[in-house]
This record gives C-alpha cells, structure tokens and sequence, in this order.
C-alpha cells in the first residue's frame, strides 16, 4: 500500500456541522475531494445549497441539511436523516461555534449560555449521537472537534468562548478514553487566528494586529491551513491516534512572554 493511500476517504459518510462559511466550508470540501460522501449542516441552508452545489461541479457527493446544534431534537434528526441518504457515518467534524467579545464584568446568563449551548452542549450531543450511531452500524469511527488555542491559554475579552473550548479540549480526551473500545477515535484541532467570519471585524483593528506581532510566523492563518492535520484525523493515517489535541497556530502558543 502506498502511504497516500492512508488518507483516501473512498467510501466514508462524513458530517460536517458549521459548514456554511469558514473553516466548515473548507473540511467540506476537502473531505468530498479525498472522496467522503458529505453532509453539509448549518442553520443557513442557502449557502449550504452553493456549497452542495460546489462539490458536485468538482465531481464529489453531498447532503445539504439544516441543523442547529443548539437544539438536541435537531442534532438527532440531521444524523438520522444523513443515515437514510448515505448509510451510517463514519467521520464527524464537530465544527460549529460561535464567538463572543466582552469584558467578563460584561457577560449576561444569555450571552454564557447562547455560547454554551452552541460550543459545548452541541459539540457534546453530537459526538454522544454520531457514535450510537457508528456503535450501531457495528463500524468504528473518527470524530474531529474543532477547540482552538483559546481552549489552551486565555486572553482578555474572550472568557465565555475560551472557555468552553477547554471544555472540547478535555471533552476529546474524556470521549476517547470511553469510545477506544469501540474503534472510534475522538481528536481535536485546535486553530490559531484563522481569517473567517467569526474574526473579520477583530484582525484588522489595533487589537487584531498587535496579536499578529505575537505570532511567530507573523501571519494569520487561511482555512487552507487546516488541510492537512484534518485529512490525517480523519483517515486511517491517524488510526494510532486518539485524544489528541493538535495546534495550528503559527506558533502562537509558544511565547507565553
Ligand atoms: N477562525 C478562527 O480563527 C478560529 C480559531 C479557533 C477556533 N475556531 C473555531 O472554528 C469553528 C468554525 O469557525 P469559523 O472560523 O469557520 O467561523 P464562521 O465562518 O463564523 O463559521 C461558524 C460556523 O458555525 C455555524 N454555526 C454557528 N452556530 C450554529 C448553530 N447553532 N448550529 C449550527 N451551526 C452553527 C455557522 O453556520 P450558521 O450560522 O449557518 O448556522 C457557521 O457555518 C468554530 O467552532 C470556531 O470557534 C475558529
């Protein structure tokens, strides 16, 4: 077998949740030309029809679905009915995620809990749901979280976000302690500044590139930056790997000066 081969996804179900924009668009369709047949959930299903559409043009195989993983009823019918289209999965790319920029004196119960129940709570239920389902199929699988170095290290005006991307962080470690002996692996990914939407108005203020000055590579980074290190996690290239946390942050992390 030729080590390329390790990364090809010819017959996998992939989810990706948050597929809409951003790094979610871009797992989509690397997922779909490595030959994963992708479901595309988000709530705004006019892009996710684009993105369909998209992936089919460059000749993969897509599902376009709404989903709000802040509803636990809507994670259940999103997998069930990706499971009727193209079987049972076997990748899910726990994608979806909102920010939130406020002084922590800030902070109202809504705003805690609208990031909770989207970053945590939904990453929580669908991992929990996708590997039933797996586990029913009598089949292992990957599951990809998307934490980021905020899960790692704090900075000011992001206590809600970051953390409950710590909370993704330990929920990888503690889920793939649990599923190992059902042949799924649970990984995350965790980004530096990546230029989306989730950021665009942030990177290119005072603040934004006082941050770049303590990047190491002194740039952001593109969704293309994660190609690599989500093609590995969700392959059989990674198949000794589970629980891990990996950074993609042009160094970001290692100057805690
Ligand atoms: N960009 C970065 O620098 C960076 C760094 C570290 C981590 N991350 C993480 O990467 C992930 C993707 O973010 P991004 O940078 O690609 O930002 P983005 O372009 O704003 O994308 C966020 C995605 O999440 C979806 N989403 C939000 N709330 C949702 C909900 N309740 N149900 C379903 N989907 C929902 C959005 O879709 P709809 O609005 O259509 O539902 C959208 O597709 C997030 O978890 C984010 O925290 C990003």
């Amino acid at each position: 077998m030729r080590v390329l081969d390790k990364f090809d996804l010819k017959g996998r179900v992939a989810i990706v949740t948050g597929a809409s924009s951003g790094l979610g668009w871009r797992f989509a369709q690397v997922l779909a030309g490595q030959g994963a047949r992708v479901v595309v959930a988000a709530r705004r299903t006019d892009r996710l029809k684009t993105l369909k559409g998209e992936i089919e043009a460059a000749g993969g195989e897509a599902l376009a679905l709404e989903l709000d993983v802040s509803s636990t009823r809507s994670i259940l019918a999103a997998l069930d009915q990706a499971k009727k289209h193209f079987g049972a999965l076997d990748i899910l790319v726990n994608n979806a995620g909102r920010a939130l920029e406020k002084w922590a004196l800030d902070v109202s119960p809504d705003d805690w809990r609208a990031i909770m129940s989207t970053n945590l709570d939904g990453v929580w239920f669908a991992a929990q749901s996708a590997a039933r389902q797996m586990i029913e199929a009598g089949k292992g699988g990957t599951i990809i979280n998307t934490a980021s170095v905020l899960g790692l290290g704090v900075s000011k005006i992001t206590t809600p976000y970051a953390i409950s991307k710590a909370a993704v962080v330990q929920l990888t470690r503690a889920l793939a302690l649990e599923f190992a002996r059902h042949d799924i692996r649970v990984n995350a990914i965790a980004p530096g500044y990546i230029r989306t939407e989730i950021n665009q108005h942030f990177l290119d203020t005072e603040a934004g590139r006082n941050m770049l000055r303590r990047v190491p590579q002194r740039r952001f980074g593109e969704p293309e930056d994660l190609d690599g290190v989500l093609l590995l996690l969700a392959s059989d290239a990674s198949s000794f790997m589970t629980g891990s946390i990996i950074t993609v942050d042009g160094g970001q992390l290692l100057d805690i000066s």
